[in-house]
């Protein structure tokens, strides 16, 4: 296959006619079905171009919401962007579940972002390092004021700068570590831009310096770059109820399945492999809000996991107890979100999401992001204590498998209807499909479903 130099310059059209022409074996239809997935309105379509390098169509999502989230008292309806057929079902589920028994309730713990400096310095007397660095510390708030001043006005900025030596771990490595608030916004342009500031700073100040002897006046800056660990950017989100009001109708009493869901959440606390699929069900819900509202999801993501392992294990992200005749759950997690900047105030559908989340700000939507992460647990936990996981989730994963099938409607209907008293499997689908349809079942019905 050939390989092409300055592919960006060209324009979308003859990106897409030389991606046709030399991987897609020159078929017309597929430059139709990569153009039909344009938006008709053409500026829209360049907004959405203009969001990265290489654009030539649109990859959908569908949008969902999930209502009924009572959170602190108030109500919402969230906005969710997702492929997997059952976390929007099953995060409204949760939501209902929760609305006559007080709701979820949340607290923002801190706020704090962070960001280093990494340099090398060969001295051999840290304390003459530090002492320097004391020196000018001033300096780094002082000097960067043309950059942090607009954040200043909004309540921001640097909160602290200090020196970590880290030449135990590595010879000659040090950090200027910074912390910062950057309110509504996310923050990484604004932290990125002070470290490198930070680094002339330091360049300019050790070179200079009295303080130091010729040899100690050098240092290397290796990079300047934010933390995507923010360890102190956290929320936490919470349920509680009496255990009797937590029988919902199985046939287990409510202290029977508080017990079993603390059992649940117990071992994905001890167990790894338990605690990477427990917290991918808690991602499922977080990062469909972080998708609907522009947030950066990989960030989110890689905290989270971080945050997982802090104990030197990686546990559960979600914590339960019964206590005093009460059921209590609760999910503690670094969110660091922004409600300005970004694709935020570009992105039509993010606008749209903002909107009917009432316009938060980052607080606000710290919490309801994690109130969706705790949902998400709640009814995959719920669920697997109880009926199992599959009962709820194929049914929700019917449509695409008679989609695959290429079903009409009316089959659709009939075969939905039929799954009601029955357990849905792809085979079990694939039989009723070919009954309805009149055709020989497949010696082996091929499983596409996930
Ligand atoms: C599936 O996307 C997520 C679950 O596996 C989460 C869990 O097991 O807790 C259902």
């Amino acid at each position: 296959m050939p390989t092409i130099k300055g592919f960006s310059k060209l324009s979308k059209e003859a990106k897409i006619e030389w991606i046709a022409a030399n991987y897609l074996g020159s078929d017309p239809q597929a430059i139709d079905f990569l153009k039909s997935y344009w938006h008709n309105d053409a500026a829209t379509q360049k907004l959405h171009d203009e969001f990265i390098e290489n654009t030539i169509t649109n990859f959908y999502l569908p949008f969902g919401v999930a209502p009924n989230f009572m959170i602190d008292g108030k109500n919402y309806c969230v906005p969710m962007a997702i492929e997997e057929s059952s976390v929007v079902a099953a995060a409204a589920k949760s939501a209902n579940f929760w609305l006559d028994k007080g709701g979820f309730h949340t607290e923002v713990i801190d706020m704090e972002k962070i960001g280093h400096v990494h340099f090398i310095w060969n001295g051999s007397d840290a304390n003459r390092l530090q002492a320097f660095f004391n020196d000018i510390h001033q300096k780094f708030f002082d000097h960067t004021n043309h950059i942090t001043k607009n954040m200043q006005v909004r309540g921001g900025g640097i909160l602290s700068v200090e020196l970590v030596d880290k030449t135990a771990e590595e010879k000659g490595y040090f950090q200027i570590k910074a912390t910062f608030d950057t309110c509504d916004s996310m923050g990484a342009n604004f932290i990125n831009s002070v470290l490198e500031e930070f680094s002339k700073i330091l360049r300019n100040e050790i070179e200079t310096t009295q303080l130091l002897s010729e040899d100690e006046r050098k240092v290397q800056v290796i990079m300047c770059i934010l933390s995507n660990y923010t360890p102190n950017c956290i929320v936490r989100a919470e349920v509680r109820a009496p255990l009797s009001l937590m029988n919902d109708g199985d046939d287990m009493t409510g202290e029977e399945f508080a017990e079993k869901f603390c059992r649940a959440v117990r071992i994905a606390e001890i167990e790894p492999y338990r605690a990477t699929t427990h917290n991918k069900g808690i991602m499922n819900g977080i990062d469909s809000v972080i998708i609907a509202t522009g947030n950066d999801f990989r960030a989110v993501e890689a905290c989270a996991h971080t945050y997982a392992s802090r104990s030197g294990k990686y546990q559960s992200l979600t914590h339960a107890e019964v206590k005093d005749g009460q059921f209590r759950f609760w999910l503690d997690i670094p969110l660091a979100l922004g409600t300005v900047g970004g694709l935020t105030n570009l992105h039509p559908m993010v606008k749209m999401a903002y909107k009917m989340l009432g316009n938060p700000n980052a607080q606000e939507l710290m919490r309801i992001t994690a109130v969706v992460g705790l949902a998400q647990n709640f009814s995959a936990l719920r669920s697997l204590v109880t009926s199992g996981i599959q009962k709820g989730h194929m049914k929700m994963h019917l449509l695409n498998i008679l989609n695959q099938l290429e079903a009409t409607e009316e089959e659709k209907v009939k075969i939905v209807d039929y799954f009601k008293d029955n357990v849905v499997s792809y085979s079990a689908a694939v039989e009723i499909f070919c009954k309805i349809r009149g055709i020989e079942v497949p010696a082996v019905a091929s499983a596409k479903s996930k």
